[in-house]
């Protein structure tokens, strides 16, 4: 739904804000605004930091409060993506029986680990209130994302 040169445009602006000097927080907060703001489907745009072995905690995030800060991992389309260490596209989350809702506005989520030497030290999540809002190059433009914000960690 977004044409591929507002996604080389925002990795750009990425790259820029990783090279800044800014805290890892500071930028992964930036990179939240910046996705939340310049894609209209884009929703919820926020960052899950895992703790010890194996919980994802709550990190920077674009959008309205959640309940959801401390998920473990195999719960939830969150740590179900850490515990398989892939991206998980869910189109419709009235289909999935393994999710935490956040608000019934929320219809897809995209989430996409952050590998650092082959673990996954963090995510990047994303809701939309649209369904099936994603297509293959959201999924491409937000693991590059990614594969970018690793050196952070
Ligand atoms: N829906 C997620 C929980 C996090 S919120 O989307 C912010 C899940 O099922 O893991």
């Amino acid at each position: 739904m977004s044409d591929k040169s507002i996604f080389d445009k925002l990795l750009a602006e990425i790259d820029r804000l990783v090279s800044s000097g800014l805290s890892r927080d500071e930028t992964l907060l930036r990179v939240c605004q910046l996705l939340e703001s310049s894609v209209a489907y884009y929703d919820w745009v926020g960052f899950y930091l895992v703790e010890g072995e194996k919980e994802l905690v709550l990190g920077p995030f674009a959008g309205e409060p959640t309940e959801h800060v401390r998920i473990a991992f195999g719960i939830g389309v969150c740590g179900q993506a850490a515990q398989r260490k892939e991206t998980f596209l869910i189109q419709d989350v009235s289909c999935e029986t393994n999710y935490l809702s956040c608000s019934p506005k929320v219809k897809a989520e995209i989430v996409v680990p952050i590998f650092k030497n082959g673990r996954v030290v963090g995510e990047l999540d994303i809701d939309s209130h649209q369904l099936s809002p994603f297509s293959d190059e959201d999924r491409d433009f937000l693991e590059q994302i990614c594969r970018r914000l690793s050196g952070l960690f």
